[in-house]
């Protein structure tokens, strides 16, 4: 069987990354004797500025055809902020109906973290963020705009079968992990008392219910902060909505490492998921051959994993291990090599 595969660059150093990561593809598929095929689809900045098009339906139909998506980066100083945002990368993630948003927060050996006396060993969790609801939906407007009476409203919708389906894959994933089995509940049932009361019921009901193997705890997602940086081994699995999913996840990305290494997928689990570095376009950067791609070489190695080729995902993050042995930092234009000899190590590893 072959895999189809759609690849988007995107914008900035986006291509840059996704052209390493598809070098680890090749080499993984090569090692692993699976087949495999490319198309790239051109939904860049600077295609819309010539063309003003965005993603549309026809696009969505024909990705609805693929395996999965390799996405590089999204966002291009050319254009204003919330297009690309909204007529690409959400537009995606909605029309694809990918509900989860996987983000992995691990610390790997040799890697730097700003946390003081933490390791590896303390920073080993994944965050299950809600991908299709909540503040994300675009509910809401404006009242008398433009005028001293505005009056702006912005939304967050939270249905039970939304979140329902993300409470149950984070179950299920947590008891696939196999870990410590603990899944944390993040929200704030002390303020948000409609949304977080929703989420609480459905997960302790659906828990105890199907779940009792897994241990199920809840956290404010103000206190998750603190303990991100103060107890990091605190956390198994958390599982929470798309706004603090959204805020948490940078700050997981920081403890292990930065934006050079934080690789996430959007997963539908009964249609087409897409795997991306979380890391902007980092426009600053781009044809510098400076940029980290092991963060896009990650996003590969869970694009693997989705497809079931579980050994050759498992030899990617082996080979990831082995590369950041020899690196000094994860930042762009510090890594003591550029852009292309990081995915070669990674490459040079299979
Ligand atoms: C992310 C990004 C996106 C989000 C932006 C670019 C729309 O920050 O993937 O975390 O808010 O989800
Ligand atoms: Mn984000």
């Amino acid at each position: 069987m072959s895999h189809k595969i759609a690849v988007i660059g995107g914008d900035g150093t986006g291509p840059e990354v996704v052209a390493e990561g598809l070098k680890v593809l090749k080499a993984a598929a090569q090692k692993h004797k699976f087949q495999y095929q490319l198309k790239e689809f051109d939904f860049s900045g600077q295609r819309y500025l010539k063309t003003g098009k965005l993603v549309d339906d026809q696009d969505i139909e024909e990705l609805k055809t693929y395996d999965a998506i390799y996405l590089g980066a999204v966002g291009d100083p050319g254009v204003k902020p919330g297009i690309l945002e909204h007529g690409v990368l959400l537009r995606l993630r909605f029309a694809l109906d990918q509900y989860i948003n996987l983000r992995p927060v691990v610390l790997y050996p040799n890697v730097y973290t700003p946390i003081k006396d933490k390791g590896p060993a303390e920073i080993d969790f994944v965050v299950v963020r809600e991908n299709t609801e909540g503040l994300y939906v675009g509910t809401g407007g404006y009242l008398r705009k433009g005028t001293p009476d505005e009056v702006a409203t912005q939304v967050s919708v939270n249905t039970r079968k939304g979140v329902e389906r993300c409470l149950r894959y984070a179950f299920e994933y947590t008891r696939k992990r196999n870990k410590r089995k603990q899944l944390t509940l993040v929200g704030k049932t002390n303020v948000l008392t409609y949304a977080w009361d929703l989420w609480e019921r459905a997960f302790h009901e659906i828990g105890a219910k199907d779940f009792p193997d897994i241990k199920r705890e809840y956290a404010h997602v103000d206190a998750t902060c603190m303990w991100f940086v103060k107890n990091p081994e605190w956390f198994d699995v958390i599982v929470t909505d798309n706004m603090f999913g959204d805020i948490i996840t940078d700050l997981g990305a920081m403890i292990q490492g930065g934006m050079g290494i934080a690789a996430g997928g959007n997963i539908n689990p009964e249609g087409v998921s897409m795997f991306e570095p979380i890391g902007g376009s980092a426009p600053k950067y781009t044809g510098k051959n400076v940029i980290n791609p092991l963060a896009a070489i990650g996003a590969m190695q869970l694009l693997l994993a989705e497809l079931g080729e579980e050994k050759a995902a498992a030899d990617v993050e082996g080979a990831i291990i082995k590369t950041v042995a020899k690196m000094p930092s994860m930042a762009a234009g510090k890594m003591g090599m550029g852009t292309t000899e990081v995915g070669d190590s990674v490459v040079s590893n299979i």
